[in-house]
């Protein structure tokens, strides 16, 4: 068992990984004080944060970044030798999706491979804190033998590997670091994860979250629980959805609201809309689903919970044809790219597989977001015009799909939608508008809203 006292210092911490989830792990560390080293293989995200500057859009990102730039308490390198002056080193690489549906383990590996080759010959001690989703075993299986073989230290000797899964969300992430609902540590049994409990104490003193410690796998588990748990509330509110749309009066949100009020259930992660994306609950459903198999098990209700949100883009085209008839040469609207509110992140976002699929249509697809359209377009290339205003975006369109709820899409009313478009009609992917008052001035349709003419 190790003594928290036995790492030399816990205020010198290495983060390997600078996207969405490392960014926002070291920029929140070093605003508290600590001294962290972001490494990172791409020169230029290491050269944007270097600068202060933050490359990815996350609220109250920036401002930390600068400002942790600007005090040295924060750098950025692509350079893993700066790992030996850190006692911790968190992990946050990406684990995407690998063909076969399960996780891609090259970045993990390399990574790894990378942190022990640099801690080779050191003699203090050294905490490495795995933070990136991986499948339940891959820390036993890949990480530890892969820092040992690199390093020439034993884990649970001179190197501790602790399992810290990460459930910031992005949108909110600077917050969600800052007061997490409770910290998940998994160890090797040898008492590691008392030596990350420390820097944690330090981090959040008297705010200390709940926390739960527990061995690799079980951490490994709570993650991918986790997700699948808040995705299979998703794809329930939206197979009630679809039921309340064949039903005239039937409103999902009413329903929502009415089972979200019962304790055992709660409000949250009951909003029905055109499905779930982003890098997380996609690929985690995945990679359990391909776990499971592997071990000779059929996970059907996420298998399903999964199966229900990939048909949610179709529900929309559905939508959009029952309103227009045949989709060709229609000019559609779709506002929003990313996959969610105050984020650039268009990963597997519902409303790029809603472009791709007005474009297989063969409508003309013009599409705006206020931060995530650069990101949009590398992905989309010639399928949509992404043009800069909800003006440009409506002007001329027969049909407009709200696919992402941002604020500035809240503000717009019907006469909006009436004085741009040149047939107005609406579908709230997103249950953002009011049905009484835009049903009464427009052609409007809303996800599981029913309808008295069909
Ligand atoms: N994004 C989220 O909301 C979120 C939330 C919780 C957990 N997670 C998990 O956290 C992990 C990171 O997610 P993300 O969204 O921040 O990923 P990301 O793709 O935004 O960032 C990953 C970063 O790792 C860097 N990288 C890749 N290989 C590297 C290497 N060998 N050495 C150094 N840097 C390397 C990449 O250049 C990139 O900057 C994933 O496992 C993800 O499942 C993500």
């Amino acid at each position: 068992m190790v003594g928290a006292s036995r790492l030399p210092s816990l205020s010198r911490i290495s983060v390997v990984g600078l996207g969405y989830v490392g960014l926002t792990v070291a920029a929140v560390l070093a605003s508290k004080g600590f001294k962290v080293i972001g490494v990172d293989t791409d020169e230029e995200k290491v050269s944007e944060v270097s600068l202060g500057r933050c490359p990815v859009h996350e609220p109250g990102l920036d401002v930390l970044v600068r400002r942790s730039v600007r005090r040295h308490n924060l750098s950025a390198t692509t350079d893993y030798n700066a790992i030996r002056e850190t006692s911790v080193t968190f992990i946050t690489v990406g684990t995407p999706s690998s063909n076969d549906g399960g996780i891609d383990l090259s970045y993990i590996q390399s990574a790894s491979r990378s942190i022990g080759e640099s801690l080779s010959g050191k003699r203090e001690r050294h905490l490495v804190v795995v933070k990136s989703t991986v499948v339940p075993g891959t820390t036993q299986r890949v990480i530890v033998p892969t820092l040992e073989s690199s390093s020439n230290h034993r884990v649970g000797e001179s190197l501790f590997v602790c399992v810290n899964p990460e459930f910031l969300r992005e949108g909110s992430a600077v917050k969600d670091m800052l007061h997490p609902d409770r910290l998940v540590l998994g160890d090797a049994g040898d008492g590691s994860s008392n030596l990350l409990l420390n820097l944690y104490k330090v981090l959040y003193r008297k705010k200390m979250p709940p926390v739960l410690k527990t061995n690799y796998v079980n951490a490994e588990l709570i993650k991918y629980a986790n997700n699948v748990f808040l995705a299979t509330r998703i794809s329930l509110i939206n197979e009630f959805a679809n039921l309340c749309q064949l039903i005239p009066g039937a409103d999902v949100n009413v329903v929502a609201q009415g089972i979200g009020l019962d304790e055992r259930i709660g409000p949250h992660f009951l909003r029905a809309g055109i499905g779930f994306g982003g890098s997380c609950f996609p690929k985690d459903l995945r990679a359990i689903i391909t776990l499971s198999r592997e071990l000779g098990h059929d996970p059907e209700l996420i298998r399903v919970t999964y199966e229900v949100n990939e048909r949610r883009p179709g529900v929309v085209i559905k939508m959009a044809e029952d309103l227009l008839g045949d989709l060709k040469g229609r000019r559609v609207a779709i506002l929003g790219l990313a996959f969610k509110p105050n984020t650039d992140d268009v990963r597997e976002a519902p409303a790029l597989k809603l472009v791709k699929l007005f474009a297989e249509k063969k409508a003309e697809v013009k599409a705006y977001d206020p931060v995530a359209g650069e990101n949009a377009k590398r992905v989309l290339g010639n399928a949509v015009t992404i043009v800069d205003s909800i003006e440009e975006c409506l002007r001329g369109a027969d049909l407009c799909v709200l696919a992402t709820e941002w604020d500035e899409f809240r503000a717009l009313r019907p006469e909006h939608f009436i004085g741009f478009m040149r047939e107005p009609v609406l579908i709230d992917g997103r249950r953002i508008y009011d049905p009484k008052e835009f049903s009464s001035k427009m052609r409007f349709r809303a996800i599981g809203l029913g309808t008295n003419d069909g």
